[in-house]
């Protein structure tokens, strides 16, 4: 007999077997919990990601307050190009010392041992999934997508938001897409290494991909995204695919195939499950925002995206983007609750 007590009910909603929604909140760790500001006192951001047990207290702070029914591994997208041989300075945001000018600036980079080098992480994951070995929580590992990545690498100066990336695309085709095939190989192995330690879904975070045009998005970043997707499909490897301004990308990101799109609050739930098929589960899509309001106003609009989802039997209940610092602990509180209560 099955012992259904184990069974993570992310797990399950992502392949319809269960009617009860799933709840958690990208960027669940860190940033707006008292008790992380705390430990930030005497340690600095990448010390606490590379000290396993410190990462992993961090982990699993929210789920000491809220009963969210996934651990996100606390950890940066930025360690990749960090192991890659960039060096990180915080100001206080995390920005690469030397940024990449050209193509010559990233072939030099290191593109071996790459699992080695973010041991740390994946020891972290290990004595999580330990954690949560006996309870119904899953443990999500994550890592930055191809263009995110490269968005965060390369010089800025002189342009205003991001426009680095699609510049260097457009002068140089053909090494833009070596590049993202190249770095679509170590995400991979990244995510592999990530789920052989323990991570039950892997997220793929594409916050930038959402500047580009739906045309673009399929010349430039679709074949590699979907490098990724169809590597952890054959391994049967839950995976979610999270774009910060998806709603003219819909059509192209159920191309890359994920089990979870990630949907961002643009548009009203109803119509992306309108837009996204049956067969992929559907994560979202509370604005951030709103956990700044009164309790009434994040209890009404998070019933609203459960309603809208009554009929899907894959729908995970999430926010549109991270969580913001300086959230009311409070409203994220009741924004958990009424996915366990409704
Ligand atoms: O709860 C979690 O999800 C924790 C793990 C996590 C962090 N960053 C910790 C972090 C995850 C999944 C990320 C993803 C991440 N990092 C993304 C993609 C998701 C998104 O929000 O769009 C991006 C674009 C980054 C890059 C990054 N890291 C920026 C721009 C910053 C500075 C602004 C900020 O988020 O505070 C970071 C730093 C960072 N990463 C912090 C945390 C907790 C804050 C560090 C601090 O406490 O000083």
């Amino acid at each position: 007999m099955i012992d259904t007590k184990k069974q993570k009910l992310l797990l399950e909603r992502i392949k319809a077997n269960t009617r009860q929604t799933p709840v958690w909140m990208m960027r669940q760790a860190g940033r707006y919990l008292p008790e992380y500001l705390e430990l930030k006192k005497n340690h600095s951001f990448l010390e606490l990601c590379k000290s396993p047990e410190l990462a992993r207290e961090i982990s699993l702070q929210p789920l000491r307050r809220f009963d969210v029914d996934a651990v996100i591994c606390f950890s940066d997208i930025l360690v990749i190009p960090e192991a890659m041989g960039m060096e990180l300075d915080f100001q206080p945001a995390p920005i690469f010392k030397s940024p990449l000018k050209d193509y010559t600036d990233f072939s030099r980079l290191e593109f071996d041992n790459i699992k080695e080098r973010v041991s740390h992480i994946l020891d972290t994951l290990r004595l999580l999934k330990k954690d949560l070995e006996d309870t119904d929580k899953a443990l999500i590992g994550f890592s930055g997508a191809p263009y995110t990545l490269f968005s965060y690498m390369l010089e800025k100066k002189g342009y205003k938001q991001f426009e680095a990336p699609r510049i260097f695309a457009w002068q140089n085709p053909g090494k833009f897409t070596e590049i993202m095939f190249k770095l679509a190989e170590i995400v991979t192995e990244y995510l592999l290494a990530q789920h052989e330690a323990g991570a039950d879904l892997l997220q793929i975070f594409d916050t930038w991909a959402g500047t580009l045009s739906n045309t673009e998005y399929e010349q430039f970043l679709l074949p590699s995204m979907r490098q990724i997707t169809n590597t952890l499909r054959e391994k049967n490897i839950p995976v979610a695919i999270y774009v910060n301004g998806c709603s003219h990308l819909l059509d192209k990101l159920i191309l890359t195939n994920p089990h979870v799109l990630s949907v961002d609050w643009r548009l009203e739930l109803s119509e992306y499950l309108k837009q996204i098929p049956t067969g992929i589960a559907v994560q979202g899509n509370l604005d951030p925002t709103v956990l700044f309001g009164t309790v009434e106003s994040v209890r009404q609009k998070t019933l609203s995206i459960i309603s809208q989802a009554a009929q899907r039997k894959n729908h995970i209940l999430n926010l549109g983007h991270g969580i913001l610092p300086k959230t009311p602990i409070e409203n994220v509180e009741a924004f958990v609750q009424i996915a366990k209560t409704s």
